[in-house]
């Protein structure tokens, strides 16, 4: 009998052995998003993704200058946030970049060791290490700036007890609605200008302790129109995994440059979502408004048995029903994958969601990358940036 394989094996073993790892990262811890309207957001994120109320902070906790709704659902933290009143700093950054990633935040067991360590190897410095304290016990975060004006802040939450973070309360609502399975962040990918992939794969390896495990060039990451080059950069013990592009010259515009262009530099593309049933997590995530890419068309079905008898894998699931999502399948020799794209979720053609079902395979769908470039081709084409 074959190796029995399920999604949440993934992202718990090592994945290379390399000198003593001197970033040791737990987990991701939440990611911030600066958005024009918090209180909108978030119900769009519970409504439209099923995220749960989770923690709040705003004028009646006594933050005074911004408000900030932290979501969850299952091991995934979204916190959003909106500046009231117009002499924030965070308004820059919605001006410029529109609604968006600034933190990625990394959970860590010792932030100050984490701060030394990345600022002595050449991290530029966002927040020095900063104790909160309340009655629930202790936060310790640090931040330095990634590609763009990205954050990643270290947090260190081992003494602490209470919903999130000092300042903020538990969220309580009357509205609650049905989770939609997602379970856990399988990686997020940033989006950088033209040769600066090679910058940032440096930074990450330097910087953070982190390894470049796989690499697609623009031989294989192509359309007839437009291309781009990535390269996963992954952490010491494989939890974190952070996929960086940059646009390739093709004969039209890459979606890359799109991206550059209308968030004004480099930033967060996408952040990809695990569930171990994508047939039921899609179909509720449809039913709720949703909106996906164009499913792959008939002949991308059609060739999907011979892929995964080539490495003798079995489907387990409905090819039908997968070809009815528009989910698209991916396979290598450890096993497959399911993955689908959302259309960007705001009025800038900028960040979108990956929903992936891993059943085995490490990977991050580089079968699927001209099917997925075909469909946001069409999606640039209508928006006259292609
Ligand atoms: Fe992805």
């Amino acid at each position: 009998m074959s190796k029995k394989i399920t999604s949440v094996d993934y992202g718990l073993e090592k994945i290379f052995e390399g000198a003593q790892d001197f970033l040791p990262l737990l987990g991701t811890d939440y990611v911030e998003f600066y958005v024009g309207n918090a209180k909108q957001a978030a119900h769009f994120y519970k409504t439209a993704f099923g995220f749960q109320s989770y923690a709040y902070k705003g004028l009646e906790t006594g933050s005074k200058d911004a408000v900030s709704y932290v979501l969850k659902q299952d091991k995934i933290r979204l916190v959003l946030t909106t500046p009231l009143t117009s002499k924030s700093i965070i308004n820059d950054h919605i001006v410029k970049h529109g609604d968006g990633v600034k933190v990625i935040a990394l959970w860590v067991d010792d932030a100050r060791k984490a701060y030394k360590e990345t600022t002595s190897r050449g991290a530029t410095s966002y927040l020095e290490p900063t104790v909160e304290t309340d009655e629930d016990g202790e936060i310790i975060k640090a931040g330095i700036y990634t590609y763009g004006e990205t954050v990643h802040m270290f947090i260190e939450r081992k003494n602490y007890h209470g919903i999130f973070m000092p300042g903020f309360q538990e969220w309580k609502t009357d509205y609650n609605p049905p989770a939609a399975g997602l379970k856990y962040i399988d990686h997020m990918v940033g989006n950088v200008g033209w040769n600066q992939m090679d910058v940032w794969v440096k930074w990450y390896e330097d910087v953070m302790g982190f390894e470049n495990f796989l690499s697609f060039d623009d031989k294989q990451i192509h359309t007839e129109y437009s291309a781009l080059m990535s390269k996963v950069m992954s952490n010491g013990n494989g939890r974190i995994k952070f996929p960086i592009n940059e646009p390739a010259e093709g004969k039209k515009r890459s979606q890359i440059e799109e991206y550059l262009d209308f968030y004004e530099g480099a930033g967060v593309q996408h952040i990809a979502v695990a569930t171990d049933d994508i047939v039921k997590t899609v179909s509720q995530l449809k039913s709720k408004g949703v909106e996906f890419l164009s499913t792959p068309p008939e002949e991308y079905y059609t060739a999907v048995p011979g892929r995964l008898e080539e490495f003798s894998h079995e489907l387990r699931e409905d090819i039908e029903k997968l070809k009815a999502l528009g989910i698209m399948i991916d396979a290598d020799e450890e096993g497959y994958l399911l993955q689908i794209f959302t259309k960007p979720i705001e009025d800038r053609p900028t960040l979108f969601f990956e929903i992936i079902q891993r059943m085995g395979a490490k990977g991050f769908g580089a079968g699927n990358f001209k099917a997925l470039f075909e469909s946001i081709e069409r999606e640039q084409a209508k928006r006259g940036t292609l």
